[in-house]
């Protein structure tokens, strides 16, 4: 285990698990539709690339990059766009993958701007959720894991960028932030 890590929250193993489930429920749910995976750089991208790989129906795969105006995304959530979608969305089934749902904030003004393009239909995944420090009524259609009101890093999340290549989701020893 990493020197700076205090406690292992979600082993590899259980993830692994728990993506195969989401798999299946998404690849049910989305048969014949038109689905595309729209993942939110950077902390999603080790969950999409494993969920992507759960899911045995055609889909399409994309990206965003956000970031926020100053310090403003703590209270408002507004966002700009750094990379927007390569493709419109009129007709597809638009899935969103998260890694974390903390407030909501970031991801209700997202979704707001992406409904606004017309997808067929809008749904939201995330590897974790934070449901304690909601702050915005958005809730996800699929759920990997709900997780305490801790700090958590690794499996793509990161602090100061670091701590992204974790193959677990763990807790942060006090002295190493
Ligand atoms: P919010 O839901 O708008 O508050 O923002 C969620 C974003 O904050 C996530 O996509 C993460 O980038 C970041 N975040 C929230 N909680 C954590 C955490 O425990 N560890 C690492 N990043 C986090
Ligand atoms: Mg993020």
């Amino acid at each position: 285990m990493h020197s700076d890590i205090l406690k292992i929250l979600i082993d590899e193993s259980s993830i692994a698990t728990r993506i195969k489930e989401l798999g299946e429920a998404i690849s049910r749910d989305y048969a014949g539709k038109n689905l595309l995976m729209v993942s939110v750089l950077k902390g999603s991208v080790v969950f999409m690339a494993d969920l992507m790989r759960a899911i045995d129906i055609p889909l399409r795969i994309d990206f965003m990059s956000v970031s926020s105006y100053g310090a403003g995304v703590k209270t408002t959530g507004v966002v700009k766009i750094l990379k927007d979608l390569d493709q419109p969305l009129d007709g597809m089934d638009l899935l969103i993958v998260e890694d974390i749902l903390d407030s909501g904030m970031t991801l209700s003004y997202l979704s707001g701007i992406l409904k606004s393009r017309n997808p067929a239909s809008l749904r939201l995944v995330t590897l974790l959720d934070k449901p304690e420090r909601r702050k915005v009524d958005v809730k996800p259609d699929y759920t990997g894991f709900v997780v305490p009101d801790e700090f958590v890093v690794g499996y793509g999340l990161d602090y100061n960028e670091r701590y992204r290549n974790l193959p677990y989701v763990a807790v942060l020893s006090p002295s190493a932030c």
